[in-house]
Order: C-alpha cells, then structure tokens, then sequence
C-alpha cells in the first residue's frame, strides 16, 4: 500500500498559477443537480462546510434544462435572501450535472434528459444572479474530497469513485482536478460500462448481497488501478454511509482505499469551490 505523503500547501493545491492569484471570497453558492433532488448551499470556502442548511427542491420532470434552470434560480432566491448569502457582486455559483462538461457545454446525457446534449449552461443560466460554472457531479465531489474531505489535501494522485444511480469518478493529482474522467462508463467485465455491474443501484437490480457487491467493487477498483494508478482511492456515494457493508472485500489493492467524508454535501462543496477558483482564474487572465 503507498499513501501520498507530503501535504499540499494550500496555493499549490491550485497549481503553480496559482501562486499570485488573490484569495478566494469566504463563501459561494453550490447546486447539485441529481436526477431525484436539486440541492444548494452556501459554503464556506475555508472549511467546505456549509453555512446553514441546504435547500432541496424535487427535480422537474421531465428535467429539461429549462425546467432545471427554473429550479436552479428559485434555490438560489431563496439562499440568496439568507442572511449569510455572500454578497451580490462576489457571487460565484457552481452547478453540478451527471454529465461530460468541458467549458460550461453539457456534452453527455446518460442519466439526465438528452436535450441536455450541447447544452451551453453559460448561456442556459445568464439571467441568473451571480457568475456561474458548471462542473460533473462525480469532479465536483473529488474536489470536495481533495480540499476538504478524505484527500485531506494530500499530493499524488486520488481518485474519487461515487457509487450511486451511476458510478463516477474524479481523477485529482497534487490537488488539481483533471476533469471529465468518467470511468463509469469504461467497459467492465462483459459489460459495455462499468456503472451497469458497479453503482449502488445496479447492485439491487441485479440482486447482488453485499459480500458479492464487495468483490465486484473490488474487481472494478483492480481493473481501474491498471488504467490509472494512483496513490488513493476515496469511495463516495451514498452508500458510502455503509462501508462495514463492502468495505472488508475490498482488499489487496496497491493503492489505499479510503471511504468519503462529505457523502451528503460534497457535489455542493465542491461546486461552489470550482465556481469560485474559476471566477478568480478568469479575473486573473483578464487583468
Ligand atoms: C455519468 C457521470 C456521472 C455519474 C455519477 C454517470 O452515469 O455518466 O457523468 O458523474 O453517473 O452521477
């Protein structure tokens, strides 16, 4: 078993550019688009905790992104008339889709509506307070993990597997994200993806016990290992709330194999911290 050693000083977890770059705000706002519940927050940049309660509204059926994005402006009405709301002209907002998104475009729609396919959030969600950056569900948990949670801002490299209707995962190296990872989808046994055999929702449609479970989940973290080394592997998800369940068959692997911390809230932690080092990017790049 190796474990990354050294921890990441806190501007270097962002990169060398990082460097120079200005503080963050103290708080953002997350929202964490799941295919049951659409839920917010406003976090506390320092701690990726979130300051008062989440707010949750039932995703609209059918969840096409205009539907969504009149969900998305009514959580954020409601948290922004908190009295702990940052400040109108330092909003920064991070939304998370199950999806492939690379430069606020949603390229992927394998559980979520497909008109979601090419779907320019940036433009989707103009009218909405604030400047907003859109992120997978699965990255914006790993980088909750990383800052926050389990990777404890470790340098190597981490990856966050999240187990739940699908399976995601978030590749992180020396605190940076390296987005769109989506090994979820890679094949897996005879399977055409890998989510169809390991998310916790294939386990009881395919009526597998925990111990079977246990060993897919460990067969699966082997094969990932043989595609991506790497020095850690945080296991998240909601079932992640059970580890005694699978965790003891999930033995023998060269990297540690740790269980998430954040499980609840960490799409909504790590949104808001993406949207808010990509505002500051942005400001960076155009002074
Ligand atoms: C999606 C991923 C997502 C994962 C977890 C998969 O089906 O393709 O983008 O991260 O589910 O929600």
């Amino acid at each position: 078993m190796t474990s990354p050693e050294a921890t990441v000083p806190a501007a270097q977890a962002l990169g060398p550019a990082s460097q120079s770059l200005p503080k963050l705000p103290e708080s953002a706002i997350g929202i964490d688009v799941g295919g049951t519940g659409i839920k917010g927050g406003i976090v506390d940049l320092a701690s990726g905790e979130l300051r008062g309660e989440r707010f949750r509204i039932p995703t609209p059926k059918p969840a096409t992104p205009d539907a969504v994005a009149e969900v998305i402006g009514q959580i954020l009405q409601e948290l922004l008339a908190r009295p702990e709301a940052p400040a109108a002209e330092d909003l920064s907002v991070g939304v998370t889709f199950p999806a492939i998104v690379i430069d606020n475009v949603v390229l992927t729609a394998s559980n979520i509506d497909p008109a979601w396919i090419n779907c320019d959030t940036s433009q989707l969600l103009s009218d909405l307070p604030g400047r907003t950056f859109t992120l997978n569900d699965a990255d914006a948990a790993g980088l909750a993990e990383a800052r926050y949670g389990a990777g404890n801002n470790l340098a190597g490299t981490m990856m966050t597997v999240t187990l739940g209707t699908g399976v995601g995962t978030a590749l992180i190296h020396d605190g940076v994200l390296i987005p769109n990872n989506e090994l979820g989808h890679a094949q897996f046994e005879g399977e055409v993806k890998a989510e169809n055999k390991v998310s916790a929702a294939s386990r009881e449609r395919l009526g597998m016990d925990w111990p079977e479970y246990g060993e897919v989940l460990r067969r699966y973290l082997v094969y990932l290992e043989r595609i991506q080394p790497v020095n850690r592997f945080i296991i998240g998800g909601g079932i992640s709330q059970n580890p005694e369940l699978f965790m003891p068959y999930v033995t023998g692997l060269r990297a540690e194999v740790v269980i998430a911390q954040l499980v609840n809230n960490a799409g909504i932690s790590g949104a808001a911290l993406f949207a808010a080092e990509q505002a500051r990017l942005a400001d960076s790049q155009s002074s």
